[in-house]
């Protein structure tokens, strides 16, 4: 098959925040993607869409499909940038399309959709200028976040908070600083868990990855955190989390998160992949955060990844199974 890999190649560019590419694909991914489809027989060509002329490029080159791991550029529905010209121009691409994408992307609508399924995530409220009423049910601690970016941005330890001025404080910076609503939720106190859902013509849930931060204590950071991420495994700093994969859980739990992953797979309306960020309370009610359509895929460093070695696949296999679930559905 002949594929184009469609990304945004992280950069370095001094004047810009520290996190502002960190949803960005590494050089190093982005190779380990290319190498696996070429293992397996595809030519690829892999391009930065921030090439200006990505629908001149798509009338010049003809492709069987693309493989899609953009992060886009700009705003609200940036993961959804190359799916929509890919579905103007008619081209197939792997992983979700432009709704589901620009959905995962706003926390509070999925959260929505989430209530909505019966599925548990933590109660909440959206700021949108920072001078709203609390809603006196929402139970402290609380922890606020931009409301539409990935990687953590923007969510440091000091955005767990435990009184209302420290709350409307850290409000009126995520909103300032990310220019965007604020989404303040209840802190769920417990085991950090994700899970992947990899389709193969009907969809398969992967083993189960625990993230243990106990063994973080120096880094002054106690969960998935934009410094624990960006600096992950770095003992100096010592953002170490330690990984157990399958998760250290009872079997009703186990089957219970993974239930709760597919439905919320299904109810956002993702293809070929996703990944669930849930909390366990300490009643063992799986809480669903959110849910990543296109999740890393460092080879080392992502999480998911780790799960696919957990069930016994490849990374070349991994990067097949998407492409084949893609190559599927557009066949049908
Ligand atoms: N309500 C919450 N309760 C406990 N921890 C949370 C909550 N929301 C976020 N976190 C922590 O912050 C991390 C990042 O939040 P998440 O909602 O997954 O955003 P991102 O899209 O940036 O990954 C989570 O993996 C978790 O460690
Ligand atoms: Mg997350």
């Amino acid at each position: 098959m002949k594929i184009a890999l469609t990304c945004n190649l992280k950069k370095k560019d001094a004047s810009k925040p520290a996190d502002y590419f960190s949803e960005w694909d590494s050089q190093e991914t982005v190779d380990a993607i290319a190498s696996a489809l070429r293992s397996r027989g595809h030519n690829v060509e892999a391009i930065d869409v921030q090439y200006p002329n990505l629908v001149s490029y798509f009338r010049r080159n003809q492709v069987d499909m693309v493989f899609n791991i953009a992060e886009g550029t700009c705003g609200r529905f940036r993961e959804s940038e190359v799916p929509a010209i890919l579905d103007y121009l008619d081209i197939p691409y792997t992983g979700s399309n432009t709704f589901s994408l620009a959905l995962a992307l706003n926390k509070t609508l999925t959260k929505k959709i989430l209530k909505a399924e019966n599925i548990p995530t933590p109660a909440f409220q959206l700021f949108a200028t920072g001078k709203e009423e609390l809603n006196p049910a929402l139970r402290f601690p609380l922890i606020v976040k931009p409301n539409c970016e990935g990687s953590a941005k923007g969510i440091n330890s000091s955005n767990v908070v435990n009184s209302r001025e420290d709350l409307y404080r850290k409000i009126g910076e995520v909103i300032s600083a990310y220019k965007q609503e604020a989404l303040v939720e209840e802190f769920i106190d417990g085991r950090e868990l994700t899970v992947g859902v990899l389709e193969n013509g009907s969809a398969r849930v992967l083993p189960i990855l625990e993230i243990d931060f106990s063994t973080c204590k120096k880094s002054g950071e106690y969960f998935y955190s934009w410094k624990m991420k960006e600096y992950q495994g770095d003992a100096a700093l010592g953002t170490t989390p330690t990984f157990h994969c399958p998760a250290r859980l009872d079997p009703e739990t186990e089957a219970r998160v993974k239930e709760v992953a597919l439905k919320t797979h299904r109810a956002v309306g993702c293809f070929d992949i996703s990944r669930t960020d849930i909390r366990l309370d300490k009643d063992n009610v799986p809480y669903v955060l959110e849910i990543n359509p296109l999740p890393g895929l460092d080879p080392k460093e992502s999480n998911f990844p780790l799960m696919a070695y957990a069930a016994g696949l490849s990374y070349e296999d991994l990067i097949e199974a998407i492409l084949l679930s893609a190559s599927e559905r557009n066949k049908a």
